[in-house]
């Protein structure tokens, strides 16, 4: 049963929803609301089995009471999975159903796009609940939250290097990024204009010409990234890019990208460590997305939002000493500075 699952621990409440007519199938993973209501996005994923959907959902819903602690937001975390192909179940009728099942829980968890999802998906849901976020702009949203992604990453980036190379910006230094999406590739514009040498990969090859027609960066094949020889790795595309394989490769002396779940296992911010790689944690340094959404939601100021996400930079000042004062992962200290905030 799911009260067996190992990723079960800790939680408040897991709400199944179902919907015969729309063929809704949910599961709501409410993480901690010590803090305030849990936030978190709604993937939509075809999962092989309910078992695989509700572990994503509890580990997603960990992650984001962690992620929003961090950023110093008055939220916990929480998450939503819909079981179903994005690419072709979604239908009206099917975020409206799930708009029903989250407006039931009174306001303990709030909704926005993730994987899978769009801002216009949320506009469906927005018809059953006033418990989303992350909305278009024609609907009081402020659409897409990735440039204030790409804005903490780039500050941490540089955070990151003061501490481990004593420099004051990024200008001269080689950064590494791998995937030039929503995020990667506005990261890479902010590099660039700041001065440092970008050599980039992707799978889709006209974002990785884009960038080097634009911001003169050298492509490098994907499955050659992670060897790249520069100052940063940035990873910007997927999780567990670090892992016993990519570890041994990094040329690096700081890893600090978007993705999330960077870490395949936990132990692996030790092996960093061990190596002489200072590493950002991920879900510390790519919080301006969810600093923005959160705004929005309890509708604040949006030129608030920009100095909030800049404060990412001191943050990570704080995860960096603590691991360095108790010889400790970067990952783990983050992780104890986050449980303190949410107890
Ligand atoms: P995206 O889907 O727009 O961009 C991902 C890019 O990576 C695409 O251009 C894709 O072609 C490329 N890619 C995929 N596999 C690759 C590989 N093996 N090698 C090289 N490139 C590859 O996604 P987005 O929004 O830019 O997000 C990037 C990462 O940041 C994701 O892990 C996401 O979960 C995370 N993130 C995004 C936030 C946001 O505000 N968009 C907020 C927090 C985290």
């Amino acid at each position: 049963s799911i009260f067996e699952l190992p990723d079960f621990d800790g939680h408040e409440q897991v709400v199944f929803a179902s919907d015969s007519q729309s063929g809704l199938k949910a599961i709501i993973a409410i993480h901690n609301t010590h803090r305030g209501p849990a936030m978190g996005g709604c993937r939509m994923w075809a999962y092989p089995d309910s078992t695989a959907a509700a572990t994503d959902a509890l580990r997603l819903a960990r992650g984001m009471t962690y992620k929003n602690a961090m950023a110093g937001l008055p939220i916990g975390g929480g998450k939503a999975v819909i079981i179903g192909d994005a690419r072709t179940s979604k239908s009206p009728e099917l975020f409206r159903a799930l708009g029903r099942a989250i407006d039931q829980l009174g306001g303990r968890y709030i909704t926005a796009e993730d994987v899978g999802t769009s801002p216009a998906d949320m506009t469906f849901v927005r018809e059953q609940t006033r418990y989303v976020a992350g909305l278009s702009g024609d609907l009081g949203g402020t659409g897409d939250p990735s440039p204030a992604t790409a804005l903490g990453v780039f500050v941490g980036i540089e955070a990151a290097v003061r501490h481990r190379l004593g420099v004051d910006s990024v200008n001269g230094l080689t950064v590494a990024v791998q995937g030039l999406g929503h995020v990667g590739y506005d990261l890479a514009r902010r590099l660039h204009e700041a001065g440092a040498r970008l050599i980039v990969a992707d799978i889709d090859r006209a974002n990785g010409e884009r960038a080097a027609a634009q911001f003169g960066a050298r492509i490098v094949a994907p499955d050659e990234i992670v060897d790249a020889q520069a100052d940063v790795f940035a990873p910007c595309a997927l999780g567990a890019v670090l892992n016993r394989q990519t570890l041994p490769r990094l040329k690096c002396s700081v890893v600090a990208g978007a993705a999330n779940n960077q870490l395949a296992t936990d132990d692996i911010g030790e092996m960093l460590r061990d190596a002489g790689v200072l590493y950002a944690p991920d879900y510390v340094i790519n919080a301006g997305g969810i600093i923005k959404v959160c705004a929005e939601y309890l509708q604040e100021p949006v030129d608030s939002v920009e100095d909030r996400v800049r404060a990412i930079s001191g943050t990570l000042d704080e995860v960096f000493q603590m691991a360095e004062r108790d010889g400790i992962a970067t990952s783990r200290a983050a992780d104890t500075l986050a449980r303190a905030r949410f107890a």
